[in-house]
């Protein structure tokens, strides 16, 4: 009888272990894509899976607000440094979350809706979001570094900083932002190769392997 037991606890315990390490390795999978691990940084980008692996990283932090997805499946891929641009989804993203729940209670689910098409000489990224808005006064001044209206612990101020060097330093593409209370779309525009060198550390090394 004890040795039934513990021959049943240890296959309880081996199912754990399995589910625990699927969990792990499907994460383990999501940050490789996310982050382009073992990769070169300039890359052929399929930019809708590299909203994709920056969802499933920001998963933790989706909870009670409605994601919808707008993916034109016909989307080129585009010479792009992806781990950048997943860090600079993930900026805008965040803040898009940030906003939808906003001033919500528990039980009022916000949404945050993804969107890309594909434009003539690029592709064009939209974040959405429901939230309260940003005030036509403070617009002006969002990408500036260290300017945040959240809390202390809560914001640094620093993502769209990021997301502004990223999308137009090394990309050479645009960011806009419309916005009124209950819509904000942060608008991404991005070329369909880099074009020139970027500005952070070993661009010129990486701008020669494609400069066009
Ligand atoms: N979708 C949005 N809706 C409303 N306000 C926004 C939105 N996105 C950005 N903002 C405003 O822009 C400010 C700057 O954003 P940014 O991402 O640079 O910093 P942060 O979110 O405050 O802090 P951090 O990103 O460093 O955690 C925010 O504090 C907020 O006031
Ligand atoms: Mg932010």
């Amino acid at each position: 009888m004890r040795y039934l037991g513990a021959v049943l606890g240890a296959a309880g315990l081996i199912g754990e272990v399995e589910a625990g390490s699927a969990r792990v390795s499907a994460l383990v999978g999501a940050v490789k894509s996310y982050s382009y691990m073992d990769e070169a940084p300039l890359q052929e980008v399929d930019v809708n899976e590299g909203l994709e692996s920056t969802l499933a990283v920001l998963a933790y932090k989706l909870d009670g607000v409605e994601i919808t997805r707008e993916y034109d499946q016909r989307l080129p891929r585009i010479t792009a440094y992806g781990g950048e641009l997943n860090q600079a989804w993930t900026q805008i993203l965040d803040n898009a979350v940030d906003a939808a729940r906003s001033g919500r209670g528990p039980e009022e689910r916000g949404s945050v809706k993804l969107r890309t098409t594909c434009e003539r000489d690029g592709v064009l990224v939209e974040v959405s979001d429901d939230g309260p808005g940003i005030p036509e006064a403070l617009r002006g001044r969002i990408f500036e570094p260290f300017f945040t209206t959240k809390g202390v612990g809560e914001g640094t101020g620093l993502g769209l900083d990021l997301s502004y060097r990223v999308v137009v330093g090394r990309h050479g593409g645009d960011i806009r932002v419309e916005s009124r209370p209950g819509e904000t779309r942060f608008q991404v525009r991005l070329p369909l190769a880099v074009e020139a060198p970027g500005d952070a550390a070993g661009g010129a090394a990486e701008g020669a392997v494609e400069a066009r």
